[in-house]
């Protein structure tokens, strides 16, 4: 199968995940937000996104995009600050449609978040953010920042995308 790394990020911590599994998997990368890519021209796709705001980034486009993606396999990686579980898969329940949810098959990463990095405006937001927030650790990143980037964690998105692959009838030709 032919397949691909499609990826939306704000700050980098994505790109960087998708750089990996692009390396990892011999797969092309995309970056949705520059490179006009048609999701038609894939049987496979690994589709990486940040949360920001409790919203997926990629929303829009897999909203302009759903009937090419739902006749395919797809892998959604979700990077972000919260640790997998069940306020993540909320907004990515609330974030993209159900028949999308579905289908796909989640694998959630940990990103980075650097203050200094950040714009006036998401800077003010998240230490507002922080100030109601009552989980203290959630309240401490959103205050301090966070580095969870792991690039052994994208073993399993790396495993679908191999087992993609080898279905592939030009594989199969070449190992008989
Ligand atoms: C403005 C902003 C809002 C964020 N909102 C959330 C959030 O709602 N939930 C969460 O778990 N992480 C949140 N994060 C953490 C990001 O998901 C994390 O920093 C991610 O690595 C960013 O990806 P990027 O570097 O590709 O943009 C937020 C980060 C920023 C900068």
């Amino acid at each position: 199968m032919e397949g691909a790394v499609l990826y939306a990020t704000k700050y980098g911590s994505t790109a960087e995940y998708a750089q990996w599994i692009g390396e990892a998997t011999g797969l092309p990368v995309f970056d949705v937000g520059t490179d006009s890519v048609d999701p038609a021209a894939f049987d496979f796709l690994i589709l990486a996104t940040p949360v920001i705001y409790y919203k997926l980034l990629i929303t829009d486009w897999v909203q302009k995009h759903l009937s090419q993606l739902l006749d395919k396999p797809i892998v959604m990686v979700t990077v972000s600050g919260a640790p997998p579980g069940p306020k993540l898969d909320a907004w990515v329940g609330d974030s993209l449609p159900a028949e999308f949810v579905a289908k796909a098959k989640h694998v959630a990463l940990r990103g980075r978040q650097v203050p200094a990095e950040l714009t006036w405006f998401d800077r003010t937001m998240l230490l507002i953010a922080a100030w109601k927030n009552p989980d203290p650790v959630a309240s401490d990143e959103e205050r301090n920042g966070f580095d969870y980037m792991d690039k052994a964690s994208i073993a399993p998105v790396v495993a679908l995308a191999q087992d993609y692959i080898a279905r592939s009838p030009a594989t199969a030709e070449a190992v008989i």
